[in-house]
């Protein structure tokens, strides 16, 4: 093995993370960590009411609190024409109520004093009167008749309906129903949760009023747009704008909407001079920023007489709150649900979506997903389970009967996406050798027949990642690319810069193994840089496991571009013809003289101290990919629960996970957000529920309500993989970190109802609690 050849830290080694010497240590650099000379602190007043007009708002009394700066009302933001802003799917939204208030926790007014405990008293000090109106808390109420307008401030807006949107061929699909010898329906509700990152949402708004320069600090996952929504809606001219997003303590989709106190932060900092901070507290968080599904579904899978799918009919309702305000790619109203096909060679279908106005915080999110892929996900993988305990298969076996086989790809659903690649009976048969299925189905029925709860739930699921070839996604315009500068320096070292913005999951470690692959400087001489739009090549940011899709491919082709220049420079060290020079993993040698060979360290600094006669100096490049296609990594996920019949508690006792993500840059990386994604599955499953009263009052505004999975809660998790690499990705990689959120609700919960199934109960809303499970048992006279 030569010199260059040692450990680099390239793709497929389990290298430790980078960025956890600080973040274990407590030593993250995250927004409230700074500190800037002469900061005040902004608190923001929260309507109380879900639905209510707004009939004055005195701010006297807190105006005359100590240390107070300014109190900002909606009406002072509207003299700045900034008491409305444009959303991310091109609806509007209030900075500031100025009317009505539309959902509980909306911003009323906010408070910007010197220090945080005084903003917080001088919030308290605002007397508001609001006339309450009916609140509309379900699409079912916003759609009946003589509902409560709640966008009345919009033009032509009669109703509460915000779109209707269809995909796939509706009279072949009714064509085929017709002919169907059975038909599965399935309605169940996915219902609202939130995304819940450790770190809240906030920011500091630092105008300088010398040069006009603003610097706003902010929990961003998506920087360079947040720059440019800044810009538009501001009128500042985009240069002076520059955002930062130190590290970022979990994002989850909650982290990419632009938020009202992000507005009105900025705006008081240009008003004030002096640098503002915003910073949620924990319910401000849960009860206002971007919550996630709340999708209610029903499905329809029409089968022949041999147990084979021939169609698929979906219908969804979708309460997105008060405004709709969650990234959307324009073309794709309602996500890109229309994945709902799944893992299978469903010959037609037809998808209808419509959205709602609900008096609601705003809702919606990619929470760890691709745009509502997980409500798609759930509603296949639920209704397929159904159809095999209606039909009496095994739910494995008509799944495999069912899949799309290896040799259709790359196939076009019937909904129009076209799926790279797969393998899918692979990974089944992976998952059902690991979980010892037969023997276990077996051990299933002799446990029944002695009278125990007890069943086995799969879920193959098919995510669609990478977001996307510009050409159909896109958000507000501006087309789904993604970006990597690399400069390397003349010692060897290396800086990457990066359009994506991390928020947890490890770029600083795995996008320098892909320059340690790519160019052969090890992983550890590369730093890699997010999430200052005044020093990263733009980019759309990190959400929907889009990073190693689009910015990893960035990374290797401009890693490629670099060889390429290298290759010039080292045909002039070794004063040999480019043709004649190889290339190995951090060197070029001359082909049949392997000793004579220059490192790209050796290239690197002759680039800017020997460089042959015309070469610009320098080895540095950017590089801004626009992929082909999505990626569509996939997996098998299987569950064995027990259930009580005195508690209805549900026992996970076991969870098999097998997942393809196509080439694993770090594999522990890769376990590590899959892991993630399986907790954070089983929280939805059992536990997490946002729900409303019939006011509209939020229940699930704290830790204690909102019920996160904790280790206490967690199962053990055995782990499986197939390898099936992207054909159009430059390194084969897919994206992973939201497939494990994406594909295990529903394997939880099949496992549940496969147990429940012989007693005639065949669905169960999430959050499966044990009163809900008891009751169910109950209902069909099960007793303990
Ligand atoms: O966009 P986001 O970073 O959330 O998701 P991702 O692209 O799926 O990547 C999550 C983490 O897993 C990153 O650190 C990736 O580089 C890593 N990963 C990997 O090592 N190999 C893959 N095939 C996919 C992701």
């Amino acid at each position: 093995m030569s010199s260059t050849m040692h450990m680099h830290g390239g793709i497929g080694e389990s290298i430790k993370r980078k960025e956890d010497g600080r973040f274990l240590r407590g030593k993250g650099n995250y927004v409230d960590d700074h500190v800037l000379p002469g900061m005040l602190h902004m608190s923001i007043l929260r309507s109380p009411h879900a639905h209510a007009r707004i009939k004055s708002i005195d701010t006297s009394a807190a105006g005359a609190k100590p240390g107070v700066i300014a109190v900002v009302t909606g009406e002072l933001m509207a003299q700045h024409k900034l008491a409305w802003m444009p959303t991310l799917s091109g609806d509007t939204q209030a900075v500031l109520a100025t009317d009505k208030v539309r959902f509980q926790g909306q911003e009323v007014a906010a408070v910007i004093a010197e220090t945080k405990v005084q903003a917080e008293d001088a919030r308290d000090a605002i007397v508001v009167d609001y006339d309450v109106l009916p609140a509309v808390i379900s699409p079912d109420a916003a759609k009946a008749a003589g509902a409560p307008l709640i966008r009345d401030e919009k033009e032509g807006q009669k109703d509460n309906h915000i779109y209707h949107w269809e995909s796939g061929d509706k009279a072949k699909t009714q064509a085929a129903f017709a002919k169907a010898a059975k038909v599965v329906r399935l309605h169940t509700f996915y219902p609202r949760c939130h995304p819940a990152p450790l770190e809240t949402c906030g920011c500091i708004a630092d105008v300088n009023p010398a040069t006009g320069k603003a610097t706003i600090y902010m929990t961003s996952q998506a920087p360079h747009a947040i720059r440019t929504v800044f810009a538009l809606v501001t009128g500042l001219p985009e240069q002076n704008i520059r955002i930062i997003s130190p590290d970022i303590g979990g994002g989850f989709g909650n982290k990419v909407p632009v938020y009202p106190g992000y507005v009105v932060a900025t705006a008081a900092s240009l008003l004030i001079g002096r640098p503002v901070k915003w910073i949620e507290d924990r319910s401000e968080n849960l009860i206002s920023t971007g919550f996630a599904r709340d999708f209610h579904m029903t499905g329809d899978l029409a089968l022949d007489e041999k147990g084979k799918m021939t169609a698929l009919r979906v219908h969804l309702d979708s309460d997105n709150g008060a405004f709709f305000s969650d990234a959307q790619p324009t073309k794709f109203k309602a996500g890109l649900f229309h994945i709902v096909t799944g893992s299978y060679d469903i010959p037609t279908a037809h998808v209808t979506a419509d959205g709602y106005y609900t008096n609601k915080a705003p809702g919606g999110v990619a929470y760890r997903c691709s745009f509502r892929v997980t409500e798609a996900s759930y509603l296949i993988e639920r209704l397929v389970t159904n159809a095999a305990i209606e039909l009496g298969l095994d739910q494995a076996e008509f799944r495999m009967n069912n899949f799309i086989q290896p040799e259709q790809f790359p196939y076009t659903s019937a909904t129009g996406w076209v799926y790279d690649s797969g393998d899918y009976p692979k990974a089944m048969n992976v998952a059902l050798e690991k979980l010892g299925y037969d023997e276990l189905r077996k051990d299933v029925e002799a446990r029944r027949k002695k009278g125990e709860v007890t069943g086995i739930g799969i879920a193959s699921f098919t995510e669609v990642v990478g977001a996307g070839h510009g050409a159909e996604f896109d958000i507000l315009g501006l087309r789904m690319f993604d970006s990597a500068e690399l400069r390397v320096h003349p010692t060897g070292k290396a800086m990457l810069r990066m359009g994506v913005k991390s928020q947890g999951q490890g770029h600083e470690t795995t996008f320098a193994q892909i320059v340690a692959e790519e160019l052969g400087i090890p992983a550890s001489d590369v730093a890699v840089e997010e999430g200052d739009t005044d020093t990263a090549p733009y980019g759309l940011g990190t959400y929907a496991s889009r990073s190693t899709p689009v910015a990893g491919a960035a990374t290797a082709m401009v890693s490629r571009k670099l060889r390429e220049k290298a290759r010039k420079l080292a045909a002039h060290l070794l004063e040999a013809a480019e043709e004649d020079l190889e290339w190995e993993r951090g060197k070029f040698f001359v082909k049949g003289s392997p000793d004579r060979f220059k490192t790209i360290q050796d290239i690197a600094f002759a680039a800017y101290t020997n460089l042959p006669e015309g070469m610009e100096a320098g080895l540095e490049g950017v590089h801004y990919y626009d992929p082909p296609n999505m990626t569509y990594p996939f997996g098998t996920y299987a569950v064995v629960v027990d259930i009580d019949k005195g508690t209805g508690q549900v026992k996970v006792k076991r969870m098999v996970a097998v997942d393809d993500c196509g080439v694993r840059i770090n594999p522990m990386i890769v376990e590590g957000q899959i892991h993630g994604g399986l907790t954070e599955g089983y929280g939805i499953a059992f536990m997490e529920l946002i729900t409303f009263d019939s006011e509209g009052n939020c229940i699930g505004s704290n830790f204690m309500d909102y019920l996160l999975p904790t280790a206490w809660e967690t199962p053990k998790f055995e782990m499986g993989e197939t390898t099936t690499p992207s054909p159009h990705h430059p390194l084969g990689a897919k994206g992973v970190g939201e497939s494990a959120t994406v594909g295990s609700p529903a394997a939880y919960v099949n496992a549940v109802i496969d147990a429940l199934s012989p007693y005639g109960i065949t669905n169960i809303d999430m959050p499966v609690t044990s009163d809900k499970v008891w009751a169910a048992l109950r209902s069909k006279g099960v007793t303990e």
